[in-house]
């Protein structure tokens, strides 16, 4: 076994798995990356010649996409072959939480782990290096080593092909939104394991485009656990400055110069302390649920209640925020058009995952609202499927939702705007013109703290804003 890496297969095209192996492929020309997803029509997404029909926005992406794609970057549902003649298999498949049974609603669903781990056992050959990408419970990695390991034991037709496993962990630390800029210039890559032949043969590659000094090696466990508490530490510096939002909107002091006036002591850092309407995204919640539960797991109720306050103040702003709107709008929102802007998560992707805009979204249409939403990146099916229109269960049992497709049809007779996610442009709009087209009085809800207060209040709307 050598420590030269030829090819590269990474099973899962999504968020991660996509950007990852595109920026990886861009860096190392001689090596070939094979992207494999068995969602056929997500693979077809990434094979579009037109750029624009890529499954995954990210600023950046559709130009290493276009450097790379078809010449050592891949996108295929072909899976058995490329693992056969893989040396490095990249495992970046998703890991919800559990639904139903043990852990329901904390623990991750490894199915897909296991599947995957299952399917390299089966069809690699040789020497594979397996890495776990996808955030994971401590410990997963023994999950897959055991399944590895005993692939030379079954009766497999492959029986008598000599093959070996190592096994690393490698998880991701990119952003959303930012993804490839994260990506090229990451302020840390985490390597665990106990193989230095293959740590070194993963070294080599970042090694390309990334200092040394910024390469950590550690044990596969403290690997694993990292991550967990990098995504559980940058949640709990939101659910802080969120629950300081409420107490400065009670006092008459201004989130904004308390974020700053904190934020510039270096030892707590400027970066993450913007309030809004709760953190989103497909990692923070899950971890921190997953920490949750293996805190009790090893019998340490504290730290599990701990850590679960993070998450409850998270929903709990959301909740306060629908319950402010409601109020401020004489306490009847029936039958009224308010205009949501911003359906993503956070500015810059296309992902609604988790998105604070579903829950605020849901409670305003139970209170009898009909809803209008515009975002620039998510598409209708996108807002259809995550407010679950087909089965959510609102009292007056109609669908009080539609989706804009412009800013003009959005407001237009609203008695409200909302701001929920960053999108540049939303801190652009021409709010003169936009209260001519509304219902008096008209209000501006920013969550995000973009709207320019001066220009709405000349224009004659009633503001508010989160956390002033
Ligand atoms: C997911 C997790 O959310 C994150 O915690 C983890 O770090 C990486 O995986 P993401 O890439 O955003 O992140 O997930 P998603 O966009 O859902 O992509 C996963 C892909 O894996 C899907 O396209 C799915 O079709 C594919 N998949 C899943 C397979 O190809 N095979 C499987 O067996 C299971
Ligand atoms: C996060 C981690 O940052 C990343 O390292 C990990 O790999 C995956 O999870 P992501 O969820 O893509 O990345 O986006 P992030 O920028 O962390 O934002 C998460 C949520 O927090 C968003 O809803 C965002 O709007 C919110 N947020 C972020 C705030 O409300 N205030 C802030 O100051 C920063």
């Amino acid at each position: 076994m050598g420590n030269i890496i030829k090819k590269i297969c990474c099973i899962g095209a999504g968020y991660v798995g996509g950007p990852t192996m595109a920026v990886i492929a861009e860096k190392c020309p001689e090596i070939e990356v094979y992207v494999v997803d068995m969602n056929a029509e997500r693979i077809k997404k990434w094979n579009d010649d037109d750029l624009s029909k890529l499954p995954v926005f990210e600023p950046g992406l559709s130009e290493v996409i276009s450097k790379c794609r078809n010449k050592n970057l891949f996108f295929t549902t072909e899976l058995k072959k490329n693992l056969a003649s893989s040396d490095m298999v990249f495992i970046s498949v998703n890991t919800p939480t559990k639904t139903r049974g043990v852990g329901a609603g904390q623990a991750s669903d490894l199915k897909w782990i296991e599947a995957s781990a299952r399917q390299i056992a089966e069809y690699a050959q040789g020497h594979t290096i397996v890495i776990e990408k996808s955030t994971l419970p401590v410990k997963t990695a023994q999950t897959i080593k055991k399944i590895l390991m005993e692939a030379n034991q079954d009766n497999s037709p492959l029986k008598n092909n000599l093959k070996s496993f190592s096994i690393l962990s490698n998880p991701e630390f990119l952003a959303e939104g930012t993804a490839i800029s994260d990506l090229k210039n990451p302020d840390r890559v985490l390597i665990g394991g106990e193989d230095d032949k293959a740590i070194n043969a993963l070294i080599s590659i970042y090694k390309k485009w990334v200092n040394k000094e910024k390469i950590i090696t550690t044990d596969l466990w403290s690997s694993e656990l990292s991550k967990l508490v990098a995504n559980a530490f940058l949640a709990q510096r939101i659910s802080s400055i969120n629950s300081i939002s409420a107490l400065c909107e009670k006092t008459g002091a201004d989130i904004k110069d308390v974020s700053i006036a904190t934020g510039t002591d270096k030892r707590i850092g400027k970066y993450f302390l913007n309030a809004g309407p709760g953190f989103g995204g497909s990692c923070f919640k899950k971890d921190i649920s997953n920490l949750v539960y293996i805190c009790n797991y090893y019998g340490l109720a504290e730290v599990s209640s701990y850590w679960q306050k993070v998450i409850d103040i998270n929903s709990w702003q959301k909740r306060r925020i629908s319950k402010i709107i409601i109020e401020k709008l004489f306490n009847t929102l029936s039958g009224k058009k308010i205009s949501v802007l911003g359906f993503s998560f956070k500015a810059n992707t296309n992902d609604t995952r988790e998105s604070p805009s579903i829950d605020i979204c849901r409670d305003l249409m139970e209170e009898g609202a009909n809803i209008s939403i515009y975002d620039p990146k998510v598409k209708e099916s996108q807002v259809s499927a995550a407010l679950n229109i087909d089965t959510f269960n609102n009292s007056l049992g109609y669908k009080n939702f539609k989706f804009a497709s412009s800013l003009n049809d959005c407001m237009k007779d609203s008695y409200a705007v909302i701001v929920l996610t960053e999108w540049e442009e939303f801190a652009h709009l021409d709010w003169d013109q936009i209260y001519s087209m509304m219902i008096k009085p008209a209000w501006i809800f920013d969550t995000r703290s973009i709207v320019d207060k001066a220009k709405v209040d000349k224009a004659g709307f009633n503001f508010w804003r989160i956390g002033s």
